[in-house]
């Protein structure tokens, strides 16, 4: 897993997802209300919809295009839909909020 400094923590706001790129990879960034960060693929495995700019409720997301609500912590579409996003791994150092990029491994989703 490859570390990639991505924003400050204290930039975050809460419930509200930050797009990160990094090598052709997009990730959705969210502080949540509890102050834990869960970072998820970016685009929705439906119709490709942008997660960072869906509304956060709880522990969810909801995609912007069509709704769909989907687990910030594992990635699941939640029924009656289907399907998954990647997720990655998140620290904080310093203040500085970081994301684990896998290396040399196929997405999951
Ligand atoms: S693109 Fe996300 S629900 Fe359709």
């Amino acid at each position: 897993m490859i570390w990639v400094e991505a924003v400050s923590y204290e930039d975050l706001a809460v419930n509200t997802g930050r797009t990160i790129r990094y090598q052709g990879e997009e990730v959705a960034l969210f502080k949540m209300k509890s102050g834990k960060l869960t970072a998820i693929q970016n685009r929705c495995p439906h119709k490709a919809g942008v997660l960072a700019e869906g509304i956060v409720c709880d522990e969810h997301v909801f995609c912007p295009m069509h709704d769909r609500r989907i687990h910030l912590s594992t990635g699941l579409v939640q029924a009656p839909d289907t399907g998954c996003v990647q997720t990655y791994s998140t620290k904080v150092h310093d203040g500085t909020v970081f994301i684990g990029f896998p290396v040399g491994k196929e997405l999951a989703c």
